[in-house]
């Protein structure tokens, strides 16, 4: 039998990971956040103290990394058995990846890691590439986007909330950088998956976003 694939992609911040929890959830499938498997590898690659132009190192790193995903109301990330979960969500973690996952032999390395998650009842698959590379058969795709202004400020809201100090103007930078990253890498670039319905979030609640996805799988 076949297994029913949402994809749900678009850039940093648009909202896609609450929104991809929270319609798994509803719908009762299961959930893939791939762009936690390109920060767990960032994670690993920055303990080894590798160069991060060494390739073939990263590779090896990826090839060799044993994780576990543990995707209940909150997600919780071991690497090698340890949990890693709080190192996930740093701006560190976060560039990092965005360096390592241009490469395409690492992504190759990575590919089947992801497929993996597809099982029944379902899979809601959230990332950059979910619908133009790794599930292209999917039969829903979404690509979810908001302005970088709006999702600057959403870090910079949740980061403060978190008591963690951030400067607004150097968050919109690093968010425009990665974008400009993910959507002129020659491999799996950030890009509307053909066929996929496209959300604008920037003036949407988080509520709205989720019954309109949820509609479409109605
Ligand atoms: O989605 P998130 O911000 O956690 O992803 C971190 C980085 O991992 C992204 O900036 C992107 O470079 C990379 N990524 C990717 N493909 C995915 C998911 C994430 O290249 N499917």
């Amino acid at each position: 039998m076949q297994v029913p694939v949402l994809t749900i992609d678009g850039p940093s911040g648009a909202g896609k990971g609450t929104v991809s929890r929270a319609v798994a959830k509803l719908l009762g499938w299961h959930y893939l956040d791939s762009g936690s498997i390109y920060r767990s590898l960032a994670v690993a690659v920055l303990k080894s103290g590798l160069d991060l132009s060494d390739v073939a190192a990263i590779c090896r790193v990826a090839e060799a990394m044993s994780l576990e995903f543990d995707c209940g109301d909150e997600l919780v990330v071991k690497l090698g058995g340890a949990d890693i979960t709080s190192q996930l969500g740093t701006e560190t973690t976060g560039n990092t990846a965005s360096i390592i996952a241009a490469y395409p032999e690492v992504r190759a390395v990575l590919l089947q890691k992801q497929k993996d998650f597809q099982r029944l009842p379902g899979l809601v698959a959230d990332g950059r590439d979910m619908g133009s590379v790794v599930f292209q058969d999917a039969k829903i795709k979404v690509y979810l986007t908001a302005s970088a202004e709006e999702r600057a400020l959403r870090r910079y809201k949740q980061l403060i909330e978190k008591g963690i100090d951030a400067n607004l103007i150097q968050i919109t930078r690093e968010i425009e950088e990665r974008d400009c990253r993910d959507q002129q890498r020659a491999t799996a670039p950030l890009t509307v998956p053909e066929g996929a319905h496209y959300i604008d979030s920037s003036s949407l609640t988080i509520q709205q976003v989720i019954d309109q996805v949820v509609n479409l799988v109605d």
